[in-house]
């Protein structure tokens, strides 16, 4: 029964001992695709293809094909209010997602364009980008 305890007590020891030497996970950069699953995806679907008359879907979609991406970066920072007369092709209203940070709005948008863009993957949403985005009034367009 002693040699038991004992038996238990080196192992929890032990596993004690390998917790504390598993590296301190580091902050994880945000990631572009399970942003989208959380973010978007609930109203332009998993594949992006959208729902007919509810939410447009986002492949070859203009917003996301443009080499700039304010547009873009606006569009996800304010939603609807952005799209002016765009808007009202579609019954539903896109949410602003001024909830998300600098970092996470730059891998969505990273994302959506190397995903849906008409064209050839558009360069990285950089950081400096979506800041711009964000202290910017509405784009006209
Ligand atoms: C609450 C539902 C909803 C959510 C969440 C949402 N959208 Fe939208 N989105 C819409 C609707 C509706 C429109 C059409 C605009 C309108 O009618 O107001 C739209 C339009 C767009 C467009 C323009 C498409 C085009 O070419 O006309 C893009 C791009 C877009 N959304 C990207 C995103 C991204 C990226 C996310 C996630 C960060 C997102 N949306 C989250 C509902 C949503």
């Amino acid at each position: 029964m002693t040699g038991c305890i004992l038996a238990l007590l080196s192992l929890l020891a032990a596993s004690t001992a390998c917790s504390r030497q598993e590296p301190v996970p580091a902050d994880p950069a945000p990631d572009g695709l399970v942003l989208f699953n959380q973010n978007c995806a609930t109203c332009h679907m998993a594949d992006g293809g959208g729902v007919p008359n509810l939410q447009p879907s986002l492949q070859d979609s203009g917003w996301i094909s443009n080499p700039d991406p304010q547009p873009l970066l606006s569009l996800i920072l304010r939603g609807s209010a952005v799209l002016g007369e765009g808007a009202k092709a579609y019954e539903n209203d896109m949410a602003p997602q001024d909830h998300l940070t600098d970092a996470e709005v730059a891998a969505l948008a990273t994302h959506v364009r190397s995903r849906f863009a008409a064209g050839p993957a558009a360069k990285p949403v950089a950081l400096a980008e979506v800041a711009l985005a964000r202290a910017r009034p509405v784009l006209p367009h």
